[in-house]
């Protein structure tokens, strides 16, 4: 690709931010303190970090351009300069690893994959043009489910060398009557946060498929397939799938799992650690909570008894604005916080857990949804906490 090029080793890498918790070096894979997930837009600076290679390096923005080939009657190559030049949308989205609270699941029954606490997530503003827009410059029309060479799925090619695809670039793909309907909001975003994309999370241009796992969002695109099947690249075919709890490493046949695509409802505490102390009797349970596919959050209950008796948190999206989930105005893609002050027993169990718009509600216990790749970890979230006597030392 002009312009843009994927380093083959880690020399290059960009600066990050002292506070983040690495969970792996090479490839650079870190998450913020859950504390810092508790403003609803996330800063740029404390958006976890997911990659499988190497950062690319742009050489020359005004040479860069991202072609779309395939089953198409109008194959294009478009500059930078031509995909600023289509409408603007700014879509509020939530980003989540499917990895997130993997380590948790790991301590249920040893899963394999890099470890992460509950902040693989983030809501940020991305600005970019629509594919759906894009698509339509090629020949495919708005809300159609293939194009008429007889493409039905939209695949996106990096330029990132991952060694899962032995030194390829990262791939994914979506159907394409999701990748032309504009009011799935599928973006080619250039921007996050209202400022340019920083190299960690795709500069010059990523996709961003609001309502799905991170893994279909890729960064760094390089160019657009329009495909008859869906993309056949490790991360589709054999990673990213949600298996039951029966299968493992002897007996796994990936065929028999569909790319995982929307992610379910979940929840976290966010102002509390796994293990904390509180010195008042009264404390404020506060987190995100987001579900997938467009669904609002409808509830989220708190409990303090480990779960006997429960309360509802209250949630908003922006500040002193009650959200209602079927509401016009709210922002469908993000996530909501919740917030609650509640009397703290000396010794308890605090819970929360989120239902979304469908009455999906997050699993009670780990073990019903362990998967040996350790994805989509939704079960209630727990934190075990002691209230501190007079004159005690708290971290609180
Ligand atoms: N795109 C490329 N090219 N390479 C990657 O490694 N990681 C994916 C996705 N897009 C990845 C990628 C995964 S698994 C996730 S969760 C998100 O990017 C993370 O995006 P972020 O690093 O901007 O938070």
């Amino acid at each position: 690709m002009p312009g843009l090029r994927g380093p083959s080793d880690y020399s290059q890498e960009p600066p990050r931010h002292s506070s983040l918790k690495v969970n792996s070096k090479e490839p650079f894979n870190a998450e913020p303190h859950r504390a810092a997930l508790l403003s609803y837009i996330t800063p740029i600076d404390f958006f976890y970090k997911r990659n499988h290679g190497p950062i690319p390096v742009v050489d020359d923005i005004e040479r860069y351009n991202v072609s779309i080939g395939g089953l198409v009657e109008k194959p294009l190559e478009i500059s930078m300069f031509e995909i600023r030049r289509l409408p603007k949308y700014n879509v509020v989205a939530t980003l989540q690893c499917a990895g997130n609270r993997r380590t948790e699941m790991s301590k249920a029954r040893t899963v394999k994959g890099v470890g992460w606490d509950v902040s693989a997530i983030g809501n940020a503003i991305w600005g970019g043009a629509k594919l759906a827009d894009v698509l339509e410059l090629v020949g495919i029309s708005k809300y159609s489910s293939f194009s008429a060479p007889g493409g039905k799925h939209v695949e996106f090619v990096s330029i990132d060398k991952c060694k899962e695809e032995n030194g390829g670039p990262y791939k994914a793909s979506i159907s394409l009557r999701q990748a032309a309907n504009p009011e799935a909001d599928v973006l080619l975003a250039y921007e996050m946060n209202g400022e340019i994309l920083s190299r960690d999370h795709g500069y010059p241009l990523r996709v961003i498929v609001p309502g799905v796992i991170g893994a279909r969002s890729v960064k760094w695109l390089d160019h657009i397939n329009i495909i008859e099947d869906e993309c056949q690249g490790f991360f589709m075919q054999k990673d990213y799938k949600m298996f039951p709890p029966s299968v493992n490493w002897d007996n796994i046949n990936w065929l028999t799992r569909k790319a995982q695509m929307d992610f379910p409802v979940q929840c976290a505490i966010c102002s509390l650690e796994d293990v904390d102390v509180v010195n008042q009797v009264k404390a404020t349970i506060a987190g995100y909570a987001v579900s997938g596919g467009g669904r609002g959050i409808e509830r989220v209950d708190i409990s303090v008894d480990g779960g006997k008796t429960w309360l509802e948190a209250e949630r908003y999206q922006r500040r002193n604005i009650p959200y209602q989930s079927d509401d016009m105005n709210n922002d469908k893609w993000a996530w909501v916080l919740f917030k609650a002050t509640v009397d703290i027993p000396e010794n308890a169990v605090i819970i929360a857990k989120a239902v979304d718009t469908a009455a999906n509600v997050q699993p009670e216990k780990v073990d019903a949804i362990w998967n040996l790749r350790g994805i989509l970890n939704t079960s209630w979230h727990k934190v075990q906490v002691r209230r501190a006597s007079p004159g005690m030392n708290s971290n609180l």
